[in-house]
């Protein structure tokens, strides 16, 4: 295959038929993954998803090509990352329910750190020099203590309050270190809460079980649940509920496709928050179900949900900085009406109904 020079601009790399350097995305049938599938085709590179279907729905890889494979199997992405000339990765794959992560640790460790040593492995292998590595906020903790300001930058201290913020603190750190030992470029996007959908109605969130504020809200509005429990309305923000920087998936998908373009040395690592700087508390996303859908969404107030913090907002500054960024489709009501127009009609996922694979859909 083509092995770029180190140092050399990944957009100046091109592949067969003239068309920039392909990128793997492991965790691509999933529901971030695949609206990154989309955004990289559109930024005229191939896309190639790689997922295992764990957790994720082959009708979501609209766009570009798909692979079905661990991604603890080194030698399966290494065999993807040669077949498709791949010179970038965007590395999603792995377990995110934080709940789950303080019963069965065990597995988050193998999935999120153990698989994030096999992209790594897979990348030395092979000429994919740029990384783009899926983290959280919840590296940072939930403890306010020791916080500059109520904007969290990247350079607060790092606490996480879960196994699940552990494992991505500890796949950043050996990223980190893997770019300094053999030359690697990475960026880790600290995701704060993605939410929304793909405007077109052909993508959006499906989790089993489902775990997020918004999806929950509206089903429970579209009386597709009981319903929702709002956790908590005793913490000390403006109106009881918890703060949480909602970005839509959109704009996070194209935060990814900014980090593949960004100029990095051989070597370098980054942590980028991807956030709004804006918080909203759990009654104003209820209120923003309500106006979308023009219907009460039926509700109690239960206790907190243990390591809940009350407030998670970004500083976005150095996404803006850094990678030339910044949101622009994460209003809180133009999040909520693109969820709500994917709930009406969900094409795979919630209903178990699934829309037939797109014909240009090839397994590998
Ligand atoms: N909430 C409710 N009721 C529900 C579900 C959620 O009141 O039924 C509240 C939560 O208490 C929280 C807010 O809605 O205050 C948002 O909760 P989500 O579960 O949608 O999202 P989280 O902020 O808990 O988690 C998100 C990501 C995680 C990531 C974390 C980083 O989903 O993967 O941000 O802090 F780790």
């Amino acid at each position: 295959m083509q092995t770029p020079a180190d140092g050399e601009p990944l957009s100046s790399r091109q592949t067969a038929g003239n068309r920039k350097g392909a990128v793997l995305v492991t965790g691509g049938a999933g529901y971030i993954g695949s609206h990154i599938l989309k955004a990289v085709e559109e930024s005229g590179r191939a896309a190639v998803a790689f997922d295992d279907l764990s957790h994720g729905f082959q009708e979501a890889c609209a766009w570009g090509e798909f692979v079905q494979g661990d991604i603890r199997d080194t030698p399966a992405l290494i065999a993807a990352i040669e077949r498709h000339e791949v010179v970038a990765v965007i590395h999603l794959a792995g377990l995110i329910e934080v709940g789950r992560s303080t019963v069965r640790p065990d597995l988050f460790w193998d999935q999120n750190v153990q698989g994030t040593a096999s992209v790594v492995a897979a990348m030395r292998a092979t000429g994919a020099r740029r990384l783009v590595f899926s983290s959280s906020a919840a590296v940072y903790g939930a403890d306010p203590r020791g916080r500059r300001s109520d904007l969290l930058a990247e350079d607060n201290p790092k606490d996480p309050a879960s196994p699940y913020g552990d494992t991505k603190l500890a796949a950043e750190r050996m990223i980190a270190a893997a770019c300094a030992a053999f030359g690697l470029s990475a960026i880790a996007l600290r995701y704060f809460n993605a939410a929304g959908a793909d405007p077109s109605g052909r993508l959006g969130e499906a989790h089993h079980p489902e775990t997020h504020l918004i999806p929950l809200t509206i089903q429970a509005a579209l009386g597709r649940r009981g319903p929702l429990t709002v956790f908590g309305n005793d913490f000390e923000t403006p109106d009881g509920t918890c703060l949480r920087d909602y970005i839509h998936v959109v704009d996070l998908a194209a935060a990814h496709v900014a980090a593949l373009e960004a100029t990095l040395e051989p070597g370098e690592f980054d942590a980028v928050n991807v956030g709004t700087g804006r918080g909203h508390s759990v009654f104003e996303v209820i209120a923003a179900v309500e106006r979308a859908l023009n219907r009460p969404v039926p509700r109690t107030i239960g206790p907190r949900r243990a390591g809940d913090p009350p407030s998670l907002v970004a500083d976005p500054g150095r996404a803006a900085a850094r990678l030339g960024w910044t949101p622009r489709s994460s209003g809180l009501d133009e999040i909520v009406a693109s969820a709500a127009r994917w709930h009406a009609n969900p094409l795979y996922g919630e209903q178990g109904s699934g829309a037939p694979a797109r014909p240009s859909v090839r397994q590998a």
